[in-house]
């Protein structure tokens, strides 16, 4: 049992020790002057026993009755005390039980609702469906990436996570909660809740996938502007003698990864002039983890669905070529939209951090929805955490710097 250490306990306690104390003292000064009556060695047959006289009746049994009252108050007065000791204790283990329970409710709600498009614990994953054009006929099937749910509390609220949920997204993702038409109950959200503050990545680990994402789309860059580095690779991988390859593609993957690091370390760098254009438009689309980190999965038509991958009934691709920010679920970015709206980049800078909140104006006449994420770190009151920031401020500063650039 956990007592919890409180003001109350302490008094309780101070309580219980002093009721303790007098209770032995008084048996003791009462039991000590009793001493046996003169004859009383001479046993008696029960029924010859003559009955107790006023004497005795006024002393030795009615001490003995208010003995026994004053052992049942004794009871009383340490039990009470010790009862209502443990009153914090009980109150606390009982929260931690209802946290637990729903915890259990909310992973197995996960497991047979959410795990076969987001994956086993909120990893992110694939889903197969169909787009179809305005008029609502087939155009193609397609993989639609649904996000890692294992930041989702960095980017949202409890609250905005409750909504998304109620409502569902996009089309993509079923309203699940009854005031979007969905099956599942108040309590069923909130055990999902629940579940998904357990999944909540490290900070470390979330950074590595983060930056991992951020390097791999570095690393197509790089070798498309170096095509000798990949011609390297693609020699060794055509060599025959086996232990020959292993060692020309080992020396190729490093001479490939010695470059990317200088590569990162030049783009990454503020004064570079690819800063915005390489830089921040790889934070913009990263891949990682189903395009949880990124900005094009809500800001790009079709980036969710891979749609310069996909052809239509007719044989040609969805898309060209992807039109960063030229908006989706969350506005169009293009032409000068954000700096019409912030009007400083650290204005703009600092609504990417908090992202929006619904009902609450955000730059010039923006109304938010709350389902911009914010992608600094984020307090949440109601479980005294701080959870990470999925972008480092430099992050921000690139992407804030390449949507500022969008013609
Ligand atoms: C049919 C597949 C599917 C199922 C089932 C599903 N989701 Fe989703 N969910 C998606 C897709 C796809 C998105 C992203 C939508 C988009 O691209 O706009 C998404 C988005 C979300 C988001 C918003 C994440 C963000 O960062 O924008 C949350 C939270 C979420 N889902 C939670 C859940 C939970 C909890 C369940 C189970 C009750 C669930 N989802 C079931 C497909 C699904
Ligand atoms: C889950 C979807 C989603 C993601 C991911 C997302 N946004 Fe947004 N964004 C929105 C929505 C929706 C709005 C509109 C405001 C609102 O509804 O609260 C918005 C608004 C904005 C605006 C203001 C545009 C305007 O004209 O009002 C900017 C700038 C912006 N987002 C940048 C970003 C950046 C940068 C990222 C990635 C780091 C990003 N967004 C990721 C959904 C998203």
């Amino acid at each position: 049992m956990l007592v919890a250490a409180s003001t109350q306990s302490a008094v309780g306690w101070v309580i219980a020790v002093l009721v303790g104390f007098g209770f032995v003292a008084y048996i003791y000064a009462n039991t000590r002057a009793a001493k046996p009556e003169v004859g009383s060695e001479i046993a008696l047959a029960a029924n010859r026993k003559p009955l107790d006289d006023d004497q005795v009746l006024e002393t030795t049994r009615l001490d003995r009755s208010l003995l026994f009252a004053l052992s049942m108050l004794g009871i009383i007065a340490v039990a009470l005390p010790l009862y209502w000791l443990a009153e914090p204790a009980r109150i606390t283990n009982a929260a931690e039980g209802f946290t637990i329970r729903s915890e259990k409710r909310g992973t197995e709600l996960f497991a047979a609702n959410c795990a076969r498009c987001h994956g086993p614990g909120g990893t992110g994953g694939i889903i197969a469906t169909s787009i179809t054009d305005d008029a609502g006929a087939f155009v193609a099937n397609v993989s639609w990436k649904a996000p890692a749910l294992t930041a989702v509390l960095s980017r949202f609220s409890e609250e905005e996570v409750t909504e998304i949920l109620n409502y569902g997204r996009n089309g993509v993702m079923p309203a699940w909660g009854a005031p979007g038409g969905g099956p599942l109950t108040v309590n069923n959200l909130r055990d999902l809740i629940i579940y998904l503050r357990t999944v909540q990545l490290p900070e470390a680990s979330m950074r590595a996938s983060v930056d991992g994402g951020i390097r791999d789309g570095a690393k197509g860059v790089m070798l498309s502007e170096r095509p000798t580095l990949k011609d390297a690779l693609d020699a060794a991988n055509r060599l025959s003698d086996p232990a020959a390859k292993a060692a020309a593609v080992k020396a190729a993957n490093v001479d490939i990864e010695t470059s990317l690091d200088a590569f990162v370390k030049q783009i990454s760098d503020p004064a570079s002039p690819f800063f915005a254009s390489i830089y921040g438009k790889l934070v913009f689309s990263n891949t990682a983890a189903q395009g949880a980190y990124s900005c094009a999965r809500c800001h790009t038509t079709g980036w969710s669905y891979n749609a310069t991958q996909v052809t239509n009934t007719a044989g040609t691709p969805l898309a060209v070529k992807y039109s960063d920010g030229n908006g989706w679920f969350g506005p169009s970015l293009q032409g000068g939209a954000t700096t019409r709206k912030f009007n400083t980049s650290a204005t703009h800078a600092a609504f990417i951090t908090g992202g929006s909140e619904k009902g609450k104006k955000y730059g010039n006449a923006g109304i938010g929805s709350g389902q911009m994420p914010g992608f600094g770190p984020r307090i949440d009151d109601t479980v005294k955490v701080t959870y990470p920031a999925i972008l480092t401020e430099a992050e921000i500063q690139a992407v804030v710097a390449y949507e500022r650039s969008m013609q």
